[in-house]
């Protein structure tokens, strides 16, 4: 088991907005969390990571790789973001920085991890296995000049290139054109076949459709259901989740 979540209660000041949450994730295994706005959904991969404000409590547990990761120190938690558990957002624009051009940015988000290696050449591979064919214009490109769906690759390449087990997007790719969407689910696709993990956050069952195994219904900061692709489309059991099918 790669990562196995028991028992996760997180409280923003007075506010419990996960109760009891348990799951578990296998390698190359994609889960899909869906649920309405402010379910917890954001805040469930906020947790793994340890990205909290002050004011936020946690308690329970997560292993990853079989070590607990809750409540790590700060400086244990950047040893684990990016080299082993990743993340991707939903607009890309905040978390690429306007004034370095890409390449830049692909490269500072290896040299945070290894010291060595061809860092130009590592970061090219990268951004051409996020699927971008010009990959050598891109990396002399500063954000501004390229398309949204071009700067998700971007995003991708940049939590991809230290090669983590495990990589969590929220929804990544509600900000794209549904043309180009399909592009970037295939990309999760091919990480599950390259034996990674994927937690990917939508509000889409189409897209729950074309990448989960697993799915987790998220209701009020709760799971109300949880099952593999084919059970939660052919038998939803919870009222909450036939509603959420309807309305598609
Ligand atoms: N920093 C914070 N302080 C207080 N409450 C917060 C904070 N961040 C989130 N919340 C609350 O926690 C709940 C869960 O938020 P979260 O962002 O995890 O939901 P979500 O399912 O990701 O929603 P969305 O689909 O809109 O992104 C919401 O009620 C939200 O208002
Ligand atoms: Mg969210």
């Amino acid at each position: 088991m790669l990562l196995e979540v028991s028992g996760l209660n997180l409280w923003y000041g007075e506010k419990h907005v996960l109760k009891n949450i348990n799951f578990c994730i296998e390698k190359g295994e994609v889960l899909c969390v869906v649920g309405e706005s402010g379910s917890g959904k954001t805040s469930i991969l906020y947790s793994l990571l340890g990205l909290f404000q002050w004011g936020a409590r946690l308690e329970g547990s997560i292993k990853f790789m079989g070590r607990e990761i809750l409540g790590l120190q700060e400086a244990e938690y950047r040893r684990i973001r990016g080299r082993h558990i990743s993340i991707v957002f939903q607009e890309p624009s905040v978390y690429l920085d306007p004034l370095f051009r890409i390449g830049v940015q692909v490269e500072e988000a290896y040299r945070a991890h290894y010291k060595e290696g061809d860092v130009k050449k590592i970061a090219l591979q990268a951004l051409k296995k996020a699927g971008i064919q010009d990959a050598e214009r891109v990396y002399h490109s500063y954000p501004h000049h390229l398309s949204g769906g071009l700067k998700q690759r971007v995003c991708i390449a940049m939590a991809t290139v230290c090669n983590p087990e495990l990589v969590l997007a929220d929804e990544p790719t509600t900000a794209l054109d549904v043309s180009i969407q399909g592009r970037i689910l295939r990309l999760f696709r091919e990480m599950k076949e390259e034996g990674k993990s994927v937690i990917l956050i939508t509000h889409d069952f189409g897209v729950v459709a074309e990448v989960a195994d697993r799915v987790i219904v998220l209701k009020d900061g709760e799971i109300v259901e949880e099952n593999n692709v084919f059970g939660i489309f052919d038998s939803p059991k919870h009222p909450y989740t036939q509603e959420l099918l309807r309305a598609i």
